[in-house]
C-alpha cells in the first residue's frame, strides 16, 4: 500500500493552518513534532472519563487509569522491542532520562579515572550530565570526532576504547547534522570492552523502526513530543539488572515498598524511578502517538521520509549558494546548512514570512556546530507529515530570501 501522505496530514488539523494567507510549511519536528488528533482525543477523554490518581485507589476510577497507564508501557514496550515492560521507566523527557542514567547508574558504578565516550555531535544533554559527573567524581570525558560531512566512523570510537571505558553514550540520529550513527556497532565495541551503551534516541524513535534487543544498547531514550505525543513526557528503556542495580533519582510518594521514621525500603523497578504522581495523562497521549505510528507502520514512515532526504539532499543541499552542515551518506530527515552571504536568522525571519518555519541557532548542540565551523545553522527538519512539496516551498523561500539580500 502506498504512503497516503494526505490522509496522513489530515490527522494534523495544524497543518491545515494558513499564516500570513499561505500554507504552514512545518519544518521544525526535530524540535517538536505536531499532534495527531487522535492524540488530542485521548487525552481529552482520558480527563473526561478515566480521571484519577494511578496506583493508588481501589475505586474503579483509579483502577482504570492505571489499566490505561500501564497499558501505555506496554505499547512502548512493543514501540521499541523491550523485553519487558518493567524495563520502561517514564521520565519528563530525554534530558532527565539521560539525567537519571548520570544520577542513578554512572554516579554509583563509577569512580574517578573511569572514562565515558560521547561523540561530537552530541545535544547538550548527553554532554552536561556527564560534564557534572567529570566535575564532581573525576570521571575522564572522551570524545569521538565526526567526519567533516557529519558522517561518524566507527574507528573514532575505536581509537579511545580500553579497559577503562564504562559507558559510551552516542545518539542515534544527530539533531543538527542527521547521520544515522551505526547503533548497533557502537553497541558492541562498548560491550567488547565491558562497557555499557547508551543511545540518545530522540531523532532516532521518529524516524526510524527501533529494536533495543538487536541493537542491544543497556539503555535507550527518548521523548514523547518528538514522537507526536504531548510534551512532559519522555522514556529511559534500561536493560534487565541494569536498572536493578542503580539508586533512586528522586524519592517520595509511590516508590517505596514500605516505610518507617527510620527507613525506606524502595519499590522495584520501574516504580522505583517514577516518585511522585507520574505525567499519567501525558504518559497515555504518548502511547497513543505511539499506536498511531505503529498503525502507519515504522517501516513505512522510515521509508517515506529517506525517500525525502534522497530528494531535500538533491533539491536543497544542491542549491549552488546552500553550504550543508551534515551531508553523511547515512542520513535522516534533518538538513542543516548556511546560506551564503546571508545571516540564518534573517534566512528564518524571511522564510517565516512566508509561512515557512525552521529552527535557527546552535539546537543545543554548540560545540558541534562550532566544530563545524559555525556560530549559528538553518536547520530544515522532517516529521511523516513532510512531503515533497514542503521541500519545493523551503526551496522557493530561499530563492526569494536570497533575491531580497543580494
Ligand atoms: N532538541 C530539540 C532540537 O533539536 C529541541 O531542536
Amino acid at each position: 500500500m502506498s504512503y497516503d501522505l494526505d490522509k496522513i496530514r489530515s490527522d494534523f488539523p495544524i497543518l491545515n493552518k494558513e499564516i500570513r494567507g499561505k500554507r504552514l510549511v512545518f519544518l521544525d519536528s526535530a524540535a517538536s513534532a505536531q499532534k495527531p488528533l487522535c492524540v488530542v482525543d485521548k487525552i481529552r477523554d482520558m480527563y473526561l472519563n478515566d480521571y484519577a490518581n494511578v496506583h493508588r485507589g481501589l475505586y474503579y476510577l483509579s483502577e482504570s487509569s492505571t489499566y490505561i497507564y500501564e497499558n501505555s508501557r506496554k505499547i512502548v514496550k512493543k514501540f521499541i522491542n523491550v523485553e519487558h515492560e518493567d524495563n520502561i521507566v517514564f521520565t519528563r523527557n530525554a534530558t532527565e532520562s539521560i539525567n537519571i542514567v548520570a544520577y542513578s547508574y554512572a554516579r554509583v558504578h563509577l569512580a574517578k579515572g573511569d572514562e565515558i565516550i560521547i561523540s561530537e555531535a552530541e545535544h547538550h544533554a548527553n554532554l552536561l550530565p556527564w560534564q557534572v559527573l567529570r566535575d564532581e567524581i573525576g570521571i575522564v570525558l572522551k570524545i569521538a570526532k565526526v567526519e567533516d560531512d557529519g558522517s561518524f566512523e566507527l574507528d573514532s570510537l575505536r581509537s579511545l576504547m580500553s579497559e577503562k571505558v564504562k559507558l559510551v553514550s552516542m545518539p542515534h540520529v544527530s539533531n543538527v547534522l542527521g547521520t544515522i550513527f551505526p547503533v548497533k556497532e557502537i553497541c558492541k565495541v562498548a560491550h567488547e570492552y565491558g562497557a555499557k551503551a547508551l543511545i540518545d534516541g530522540c531523532q532516532g524513535a521518529v524516524h526510524l523502526p527501533v529494536d533495543v534487543q538487536d541493537i542491544d544498547c543497556d539503555f535507550y531514550v527518548f521523548s514523547g513530543h518528538k514522537t507526536y505525543g504531548p510534551t512532559g513526557i519522555g522514556v529511559l528503556y534500561g536493560k534487565k539488572g541494569v536498572l536493578e542495580s542503580m539508586v533512586p533519582y528522586q524519592v517520595g510518594g509511590d516508590m517505596v515498598k514500605k516505610v518507617t521514621y527510620e527507613k525506606a525500603t524502595y519499590a522495584d523497578v520501574p516504580s522505583r524511578f517514577e516518585a511522585g504522581t507520574p505525567a499519567f495523562i501525558q504518559a497515555v497521549g504518548l502511547g497513543e502517538a505511539l499506536e498511531y505510528m505503529m498503525n502507519i507502520g515504522m517501516g513505512e514512515i522510515s521509508k517515506h521520509e529517506l525517500e525525502l532526504v534522497d530528494y531535500a539532499r538533491e533539491k536543497l543541499y544542491g542549491l549552488d549558494y546552500i553550504i550543508p552542515v551534515g551531508n553523511a551518506k547515512d542520513k535522516g530527515g534533518v538538513f542543516s546548512f548556511v546560506v551564503k552571504d546571508i545571516h540564518p536568522q534573517d534566512i528564518a525571519t524571511i522564510l517565516d514570512q512566508q509561512s515557512i518555519a525552521v529552527r535557527t541557532g546552535h539546537h543545543c548542540a554548540e560545540p558541534l556546530v562550532h566544530r563545524m565551523g559555525y556560530e549559528t545553522v538553518v536547520r530544515a527538519s522532517f516529521g511523516l507529515y513532510s512531503g515533497k512539496d514542503d521541500v519545493d516551498a523551503l526551496v522557493k523561500g530561499l530563492d526569494k530570501a536570497r533575491s531580497f539580500f543580494i
